[in-house]
């Protein structure tokens, strides 16, 4: 067991947990912040995708002693009422199905609209490449970032 100082959500937590703990039961287990999923645990399918310095990152594969510095970002921070651009264009397409896997698609397409605001087809195939949906809502997903990019 040791200590971390984690920066989340603009907010500082303080954890006790083994060092190869991963982010994602630290968030889940420990700190409350169920919106990041489980899916897989082998970094394959998205679902616990959540933003380390602004990049889109897999928190089942990430031990907590690797972000101790860094400014992390769970679905629950990306906006302060559900309004987020992204946000907005996923109700507005009314993207999700089952639902699980949307907070992970959600910060892949918010990570990369900020660093690339106009990408195209391919640069969001590149991007969303590694978020698995189980219901096959990728079409409407695509529709999503095209308006929030818009
Ligand atoms: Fe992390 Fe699937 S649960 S990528």
């Amino acid at each position: 067991m040791a200590q971390f100082k984690l920066k989340i959500n603009g907010k500082l937590h303080q954890v006790d947990v083994d060092p190869n703990t991963p982010m994602l039961w630290v968030l889940r287990d420990h700190l409350d912040l169920v919106g990041t999923k489980f899916g897989c645990g082998i970094a394959q399918c998205g679902a616990c995708t959540i933003h380390m310095d602004g990049n889109a990152v897999r928190a089942c594969q990430l031990p907590v002693s690797s972000v101790e510095e860094a400014e992390i970002t769970t679905i629950e921070g990306l906006s302060e009422k559900g309004d987020h651009p992204v946000q907005k264009a996923w109700m507005e397409h009314d993207v999700p199905q089952c639902g699980y896997c949307q907070a992970g698609q959600i910060m892949s397409a918010s990570a990369l609209l900020k660093k690339n605001p106009s990408p195209n087809d391919e640069e969001i195939n590149q991007a969303m490449n590694g978020n698995i949906c189980r219901c096959g809502t990728y079409t409407r997903i695509r529709a999503a970032i095209k308006t929030a990019s818009q």
